[in-house]
């Protein structure tokens, strides 16, 4: 393959001398299902366009533009060259199969699921809460938000599929929404490192400086109404010696 693709190299330096080109052969296998369904395709590159491919499920070398022509036409011709490609389906892809699977295909990796508030700053009434998902593989992964145990679906948008580029993804997930109190948010993921669904739930006023903030509004109260019944009885004591001297005074008397 390699001493083929240089050949190659030599003959377009020699036709167009250019200063600076790249030249690319790029091999792919495709498991379709396991090793059951395999598509090779060995793919030649002149400055990044691709002219010449060969596709296992035809069976032959494909032209794809007028520089592969003679490429194609030469390669299908030889018996030898054309067998040798349509064995690299299973003496190259299935057989790095074996060899990527524990590391690629077994792989699994567990999404962290973190939820975030955000007022929104273009609409007055809508707030957005965002469902970050990561450290996932592989990517494909669901995810849901759920407002008081049902799914929403209207206002949910979310980035593309982020690849992180060391074997995990990430996507975020928005979800514009008015919230009320009592509100309960449920962000559900499911993913094949998971046996069941995950479900991170977030609700208003379930941060620190909220919960400080009612506790000391209960301090408050709750000492606002010891002195206001303190200051209740003095009053009560004092009106009631005023309004009932007379009466005691009387009763001898009388
Ligand atoms: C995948 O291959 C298995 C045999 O290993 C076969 O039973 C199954 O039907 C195939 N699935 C599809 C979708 O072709």
């Amino acid at each position: 393959m390699v001493s083929l693709s240089l050949l190659s190299v030599l003959t377009v330096l020699s036709t167009s001398h250019p200063d600076d080109f790249v030249y690319q052969f790029r091999g792919q296998c495709y498991y379709r299902n396991g090793t059951e369904d395999i598509q090779l395709l060995k793919r030649w590159f002149y400055n990044r366009e691709e002219y010449v491919y060969f596709d296992s499920d035809r069976g032959i070398y494909i032209a794809k533009t007028e520089l592969g022509r003679p490429d194609a036409k030469y390669w299908n011709s030889q018996p030898d060259v054309l067998a040798e490609a349509r064995a690299a389906v299973d003496r190259v892809c299935r057989h790095n199969y074996q060899i990527y699977k524990p590391a690629a295909i077994d792989r699994k990796s567990e999404p962290r699921i973190k939820i975030i508030y955000a007022q929104a700053t273009d609409q007055e009434y809508e707030e957005i809460l965002t469902c970050f998902v990561g450290s996932f593989f592989p990517p494909m992964i669901k995810v849901t938000w759920l407002k008081n145990g049902v799914e929403e679906s209207e206002k949910v948008t979310s980035t593309e599929l982020l690849n992180d580029g060391d074997w995990t993804y990430q996507i975020h997930v928005n979800l514009e929404t008015t919230i009320q109190h009592g509100d309960v948010f449920t962000c559900r993921v499911e993913h094949s490192s998971l046996t069941a669904p995950a479900k991170v739930q977030w609700k208003p006023e379930t941060s620190d400086s909220a919960r400080s903030k009612m506790l000391t509004g209960i301090v408050g109260f709750v000492l606002g109404l010891v002195f206001f019944i303190i200051g209740l009885l003095v009053y009560l004591r004092n009106t009631k010696g005023i309004r009932f001297l007379p009466v005691t005074q009387n009763n001898p008397i009388s």
